[in-house]
């Protein structure tokens, strides 16, 4: 197979092409080095994708168009590409956030219908469109009540692909990640934060008493759902929820990685942000009856997993700055 990914340099998208790469599979790569976070950082998410001569990066602005070729030369599309977060979703930033999401997921699309629609296109969408969900776990079937600009813009990406796929014959499968975390989480994202500054003694800042919960998912089972999500016939113009399968409290969280990092944290709670909802919950049962999917990390072990790639990250900067 080949595969395009966009936002192939991302967290998500760089775990989604390793696993393609040694699946055999070939991959374009496309990414614009959004300045979400730092360059430098991306290009290291794609090390492992640079060593396998069935890689190709192409480096492009979705938002722009330019996509003609690139969509030819592929059988399935992973859109990862997008401005991720709530929080900097507030204010100036809101343009990137409908540049990014809105306007790339469009220009794409275009694309696809353009030159005969015959890609199937797996979009990420997020369990932010569900907002102060009605119901836990929640279901796919309800209402969705985004609570942040960057629900909004994710909600109504997601709604052009259903459309395109009603109207054009664009075929598509949304699946909605609930807090992904593992190894090459995004800087701004919360367990991030928490293990560096676990490692470094620093101060850990935690929005909110640290009581709400999220379904945390570990990378690898998202990447498994994308992989189910793209061979699967039957999921064509679905919708999906993707969750770790439990939910964990951000105390519990801190509760682990104090005994990771083997001595007291030194954690300030602060107050709620905007956006931030009080708990999320998947209803995992489509998935798990249509994808087959299946949750395979524990929370414990994600963390874990996260905690140690935080101390190679920590052991090569202080190498990096002797030298
Ligand atoms: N991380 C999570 O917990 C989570 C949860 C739910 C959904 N998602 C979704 O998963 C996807 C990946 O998230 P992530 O955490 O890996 O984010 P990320 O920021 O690490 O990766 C996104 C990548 O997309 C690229 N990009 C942005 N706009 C682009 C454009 N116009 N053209 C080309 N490339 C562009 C960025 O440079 C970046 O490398 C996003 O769609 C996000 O909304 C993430």
């Amino acid at each position: 197979m080949r595969a395009l990914v966009t936002g192939c340099a991302g967290f998500i998208g760089s775990h989604l092409t390793d696993s393609l790469l040694a699946g055999g599979h070939e991959v374009l790569g496309v990414d614009c080095f959004n300045d979400n976070y730092a360059r430098a950082i991306k290009r290291a998410n794609l090390a492992g994708a640079h060593q396998w001569d069935t890689f190709e990066l192409v480096p492009l602005d979705l938002s722009r168009g330019g996509l003609d070729d690139i969509v030819d030369e592929v059988e399935v599309i992973f859109h990862l590409a997008a401005e991720p977060g709530v929080r900097a979703s507030w204010g100036g930033r809101f343009e990137s956030y409908v540049r990014n999401n809105l306007m790339a997921t469009q220009q794409l699309l275009e694309t696809i219908k353009e030159r005969g629609g015959g890609q199937r296109l797996v979009y990420a969408s997020t369990s932010s469109v569900y907002g102060h969900a009605e119901m836990l776990p929640t279901p796919e079937d309800a209402l969705p009540q985004p609570y942040s600009p960057y629900g909004v813009t994710k909600l109504a990406a997601e709604e052009l692909c259903h459309l395109y796929w009603g109207n054009h014959g664009v075929e598509s499968v949304a699946l909605r990640f609930f807090s992904v975390y593992g190894p090459r989480q995004r800087p701004d994202m919360a367990f991030n934060h928490f293990c560096r500054a676990a490692l470094r003694g620093e101060p850990l800042h935690v929005f909110g008493d640290g009581e709400q919960t999220r379904d945390f998912t570990y990378v690898a089972d998202i990447v498994q759902a994308m992989h189910a999500a793209a061979a699967t016939r039957e999921a064509v113009g679905g919708i999906y929820n993707i969750g770790g399968g439990c939910r964990v409290s951000v105390n519990d969280a801190l509760g682990l990685l104090t005994g990771y990092a083997g001595r007291p944290l030194d954690v300030s709670y602060e107050a709620v942000v905007h956006g931030d909802v009080r708990d999320t919950g998947a209803d995992t049962t489509r998935a798990r009856h249509d994808l087959g999917y299946a949750p395979a990390q524990t929370f414990a072990e994600g963390l874990l997993a996260e905690f140690e790639w935080m101390v190679d990250q920590e052991r090569t900067t202080r190498i990096r700055r002797a030298a």
